[in-house]
């Protein structure tokens, strides 16, 4: 059930379990998606039996999972990507009954595979085992381990984007002509001899990014009413941004079906792609609408006349009734508020 939509002029946010709320999307209409899967049993986000976070076991998550990537797979246009986000997970004695680490990572593509998807690209994002020491206090990577038995040390969990293709022919290339015109990360490459597209491209093709700003984050760059909600490990902006670079034009459509505050969708907004929003937990929706209309209103505020045809010039749902999915998802919503005589 959907319990809210909220829409910009170029954005559609609904509060509602993903598994329900993808099935109304046409098949063949999404240009790239982008998110992060909540991890089993590894936070919890909400008490909703809905919540994927909240599976008991791993065999359960995927059992759950595997709806939602079917679903990715047939509302995907043939050619274009999935990019997710996300680190392997270490196994705890009192959990998983050993100390060491769980392939999520791996189990994630091969579901991916299994559904149809390409194993299409991967970047590992580098993490600091220090700070995930004192987090985590991980015996695996505390000096004194070193001193006492180091056949217990262990690396640190880097993140992973992992990009997976819908097999077929991509009908809308997605072109740089002028090559890579701004740079998301750390250190920018310097423009030497005129090639500084190419130093940004060695960067961004890098099989490790070194240089992703860890902190810049939706909640550090508008942190406003987030205090209470502890558990949300919003994605880095530049990693999204990098994502949204490489795999879709402007004005493309970008899905995220686990939305979170809204991280994927402020990006898609500010560079000029529209974007569409599913988040189960209503305190992290409303937080995830307010940081939509915040970017939107930055993003026409940059924009030049020009620029500033269609769609985003257009009624709010014109761009969903092309899709031809909103009409259905908003009667029922009105049936829905009218059974609780709203
Ligand atoms: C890793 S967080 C996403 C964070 C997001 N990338 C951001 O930057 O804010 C995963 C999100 O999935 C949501 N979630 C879990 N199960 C869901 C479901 N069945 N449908 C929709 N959202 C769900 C959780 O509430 C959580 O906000």
């Amino acid at each position: 059930m959907i319990v809210d939509q909220q829409f910009g002029r170029a954005w559609a946010a609904y509060c509602g379990d993903s598994c329900e709320v993808l099935p109304r999307i046409p098949e063949n209409s999404i240009h790239l998606s982008v998110f992060s899967p909540p991890f089993a049993a590894l936070y919890t986000y909400s008490n909703s039996e809905r919540d994927l976070g909240n599976c008991r076991t791993d065999e359960e998550f995927f059992r759950h999972f595997e709806f939602i990537v079917a679903e990715l797979f047939r509302v995907l246009i043939p050619g274009r990507l999935v990019a997710f986000h996300c680190m392997n997970i270490p196994a705890m004695k009192e959990r998983d009954g050993y100390i060491g680490l769980k392939d999520f990572r791996g189990d994630l593509i091969r579901q991916f595979q299994r559904q149809g998807f390409i194993f299409h690209s991967e970047h590992c994002i580098w993490k600091d085992p220090l700070i995930e020491a004192t987090r985590t206090k991980a015996l695996g990577l505390m000096h004194k381990q070193i001193q006492k038995d180091s056949s217990m040390c262990r690396a640190g969990i880097p993140d992973y984007l992992i990009a997976m293709r819908k097999p077929g022919g991509n009908p809308e290339p997605v072109a740089h002509p002028e090559g890579i015109t701004s740079f998301a990360g750390m250190n920018p490459p310097r423009d030497a001899e005129g090639n500084l597209s190419h130093n940004r491209w060695r960067r961004y093709a890098s099989p490790v990014w070194m240089d992703v700003d860890q902190s810049r984050t939706l909640q550090k760059d508008s942190a406003r009413e987030d205090r209470d909600e502890r558990h949300i490990a919003p994605l880095q902006l530049d990693v999204i941004e990098r994502a949204c670079f490489l795999w879709s034009n402007p004005k493309d459509v970008v899905l995220s079906p686990f939305m979170g505050i809204g991280s994927e969708g402020y990006v898609a907004l500010e560079m000029g792609r529209r974007f569409i929003g599913i988040e189960l937990k209503q305190s992290y929706y409303a937080q995830a609408v307010r940081n939509l209309a915040h970017a939107e209103e930055y993003a026409n505020s940059q924009m030049t006349l020009l620029e500033c045809e269609a769609p985003m010039q257009h009624r709010s749902d014109d761009w969903l009734r092309c899709l031809g999915w909103r009409d259905s998802i908003a009667e029922e919503t009105l049936e829905r508020a009218e059974e609780k005589g709203i």
